[in-house]
């Protein structure tokens, strides 16, 4: 398998390809943070939106950090899940007092914050900070899945951890943003749950699943 032609050709289209989201006009960490926040358990077309009122409304670290709990709450109303709100509040109070409103840039820090999960720590250090860091979704697991052909359940907790090291191996040195979110989009975008569009993706070429015309029976995902 030619890691650095797979980089090439996701990154390369991902330029060409990606949607103009309203959380990809800038690095800034914080915006990254809460966006990454919001796409956690809701559909891109929705949070737009309601990303686009934080923003406004909490433009810096430093707003949120002072902004009236009930008032945060508020403004996601609809989101639901709500305790990712209060979370996200009690971490950039943190970041705040602990690291000078400014956002750790490593694993150990971030990860140690409210509601900062491995999938946003890995989002954060990629997106944000150029770091080689996996952030997997079901969308990571879906694409790897199919190019590697991997029949691990994805339903098991522990297959996460597994998908990590491999996009540890696979992930861009060069750019670890355009890699994390161009298989995030080729999920999105070309390599979906159901009938894939395999004669527009840019690693049909190696994708292992598609060769053996598998593609829809991968990811396997017991329904537990
Ligand atoms: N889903 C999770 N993170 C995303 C991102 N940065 N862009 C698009 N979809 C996403």
């Amino acid at each position: 398998f030619d890691i650095f032609k797979f980089q090439a050709n996701l990154i390369n289209w991902y330029h060409a390809n990606k949607r103009d989201l309203p959380w990809r006009k800038d690095q800034d960490p914080y915006k990254v943070w809460v966006s990454e926040i919001m796409l956690q358990q809701t559909k891109v077309d929705t949070v737009i939106p309601y990303f686009q009122r934080f923003i406004t409304k909490y433009p810096t670290l430093q707003d949120l950090a002072d902004a009236d709990q009930q008032d945060v709450l508020k403004t996601w109303e609809g989101l639901g899940y709500y305790s990712r709100a209060r979370n996200l509040q009690n971490a950039v109070r943190e970041v705040v007092s602990a690291y000078g409103s400014k956002v750790p840039a490593n694993p150990k820090e971030l990860g140690a914050l409210k509601g900062v999960g491995p999938y946003t720590q890995g989002a954060i250090l990629s997106i944000a900070f150029n770091q080689p860091e996996p952030a997997v979704d079901g969308n990571v697991m879906r694409v790897l899945s199919r190019v590697l052909k991997i029949e691990e359940d994805i339903a098991q907790p522990k297959v996460k951890k597994h998908f990590e090291r491999y996009t540890k191996k696979m992930i861009s040195d060069e750019d670890p943003s355009a890699f994390n979110q161009g298989i995030m989009e080729l999920g999105a975008l070309v390599c979906t749950p159901k009938s894939p569009m395999c004669m527009l993706c840019p690693v049909q070429e190696q994708c292992r699943a598609f060769e053996e015309g598998v593609e829809q029976e991968l990811p396997i995902k017991s329904k537990a």
